[in-house]
């Protein structure tokens, strides 16, 4: 591969969208969330990726910000937790200072040495996305950060794909474009990058149209897909 910009996902690739309902769970007191946080974490994240396709197709944008509490709203009420207001402003709190993976800083590192430049393509809106890569501590080990918001609708609409050959001023062949979501991956690939799958969960292949899809466990071996 001659790649020149390595482009990834943010939530649920380079930050664990799970994260924040696993830390909370644990704290003292919060014992009706720890009998559902799995299913609380899960609701919430396909919920908040229906409502992203959904308000795509129905043409009524609104910011993921905004997208991810209306998903919340309904995790939280589907495991009758909508009463418990303090959770919700917790749960958001720690949603917008999410953790990355960890090897991530590790891997960017690697990319920059190895002269690639480095990016985030994701449907988080700007203050979201600014949110999680200070707390990660990787904003120096980033190039570009670009957020859906610069079109209004969200991916996979083929226009947030082509906002990296704009931003990068690369060529599409030149790009490995890197998501956990493979719905994500597949339109990527469709679209033309290079694209690896992380597949975390061992889930099986989307059904969907898409190039080759390098897959992998984990963020650990992309450096060595790029040189
Ligand atoms: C993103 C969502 C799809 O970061 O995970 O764009």
């Amino acid at each position: 591969m001659s790649i020149k910009v390595c482009v990834f996902d943010a939530y649920g690739t380079l930050f664990d969208v799970a994260s924040a309902a696993r830390e909370l769970a644990l704290q003292p007191g919060r014992e009706r969330l720890k009998n559902c946080w799995v299913k609380l974490a899960n609701d919430w994240r396909q919920k908040q990726l229906q409502y992203s396709w959904l308000r795509t197709i129905m043409n009524k944008h609104i910011d993921f910000w905004s997208i991810t509490q209306d998903g919340l709203d309904w995790a939280l009420e589907a495991n009758n937790l909508s009463d418990d207001v303090d959770l919700r402003k917790e749960l958001l709190k720690l949603y917008f200072n999410l953790t990355a993976y960890p090897e991530v800083s590790q891997m960017l590192s690697d990319l920059r040495s190895n002269h690639i430049l480095t990016g985030i393509l994701s449907n988080g809106s700007p203050d979201m996305l600014n949110g999680a890569v200070q707390s990660a501590g990787i904003s120096d080990l980033l190039n570009e950060v670009i957020s859906v918001e610069d079109v209004g609708v969200f991916k996979p609409d083929i226009s947030i794909y082509e906002l990296v050959e704009k931003r990068f001023g690369c060529e599409i062949r030149e790009v490995l474009f890197v998501s956990s979501n493979c719905w994500d991956a597949c339109a990527a690939a469709s679209f033309g990058f290079q694209t690896g799958w992380v597949n975390r969960s061992n889930d099986p292949t989307d059904r969907l149209p898409s190039g080759n899809l390098v897959i992998m466990k984990d963020l650990s071996d992309i450096a060595t897909l790029v040189v």
